[in-house]
């Protein structure tokens, strides 16, 4: 491959910059600095920018603990919001980076970006039904009864009923109804915690509840798991994926953050 192209593969430039840039003397192939953008190069090259290893090679991929106010969208669709590319830092921009599956942009967590188109395939086919198992912090209180509807198929629409889902219930809270809860915070991660406004929901004269649970979905429809709650009469407050098929959400990775997958990640996500 050209030199110029390899490094506007990566998303190092425009071409043309690219290009002026290699004649004005900022790129190194081993050792040395190269003034032609058409050099042949190779992935076992050294290749330096601005002095900066240009690491090279064919597929990558990044988990990425999500953030909310990020839509999961690629740079070229976006139109003024902030994209799960743009928390990318500049040397792993590469153009033909996309989030493998969408999440919401109030919804958190686990998003696995790569350029492997396959592999994104294969984990979102709908006809393979990949777990993804999600955190939800639910105002409402979740019954046992709700279990045993979502292990049946929520209907979601008039002809549209989802495959069983596991729900679990992790905690119930009541509050009476004259508690304060203009800040009610809950736990999201080992070190993180999110503030939730309930004000919008508050029942008059009721005891109010909020239930945290964990719930295992088969497929991928927008806005599955608000639209299940929602059919079973309540809402989401807060969502984050913690896992989908064999990839774990890496509990050591902060909000906003990411990391290369592991070769063990990626053996198990292609086996
Ligand atoms: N279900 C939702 O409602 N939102 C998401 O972001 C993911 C699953």
């Amino acid at each position: 491959m050209r030199l110029d192209k390899l490094l506007a593969d990566m998303g190092l430039g425009t071409r043309s910059d690219i290009k002026k840039n290699i004649r004005k003397g900022k790129a190194a192939v081993n050792g040395s600095i190269v003034k032609d953008p058409g050099m042949p190069v190779t992935e076992s090259m050294d290749i330096r920018y601005f002095d900066r290893p240009v690491y090279h090679e064919e597929y990558s991929y990044y988990m990425l603990n999500k953030p909310a106010g990020y839509i999961s969208a690629t740079k070229d669709e976006n139109s003024g919001q902030m994209t799960v590319i743009d928390l990318l830092d500049e040397e792993q921009k590469r153009t033909d980076l996309f989030p493998a599956g969408r999440l919401d942009k109030d919804t958190e967590g686990l998003l696995l970006i790569t350029n492997d188109g396959q592999l994104a395939h294969r984990l979102l086919s709908p006809k393979r039904h990949v777990d993804k198992v999600y955190y939800a912090c639910v105002f409402g209180e979740v019954t046992r009864t709700d279990v045993a509807s979502f292990r049946n198929g929520i209907t979601i629409t008039e002809d549209f009923t989802c495959l069983p889902a596991d729900l679990r219930i992790l905690n119930v809270k009541k509050y009476d109804n004259n508690a304060d809860l203009t800040d009610l915070t809950i736990k999201t991660g080992s070190d993180s915690t999110v503030k939730i406004d309930i004000s919008g929901f508050r029942p008059e004269n009721a005891p109010l509840y909020v239930s945290e649970v964990e719930i295992v979905i088969r497929e991928g429809k927008f806005h599955q798991i608000k639209r299940m709650f929602h059919a079973v009469g309540k809402e989401v407050l807060y969502l984050k994926r913690l896992s989908m098929g064999p990839l774990v959400l890496d509990p050591s990775l902060r909000s906003g953050k990411y990391r290369r997958l592991t070769e063990k990640e990626l053996a198990d996500l292609n086996k």
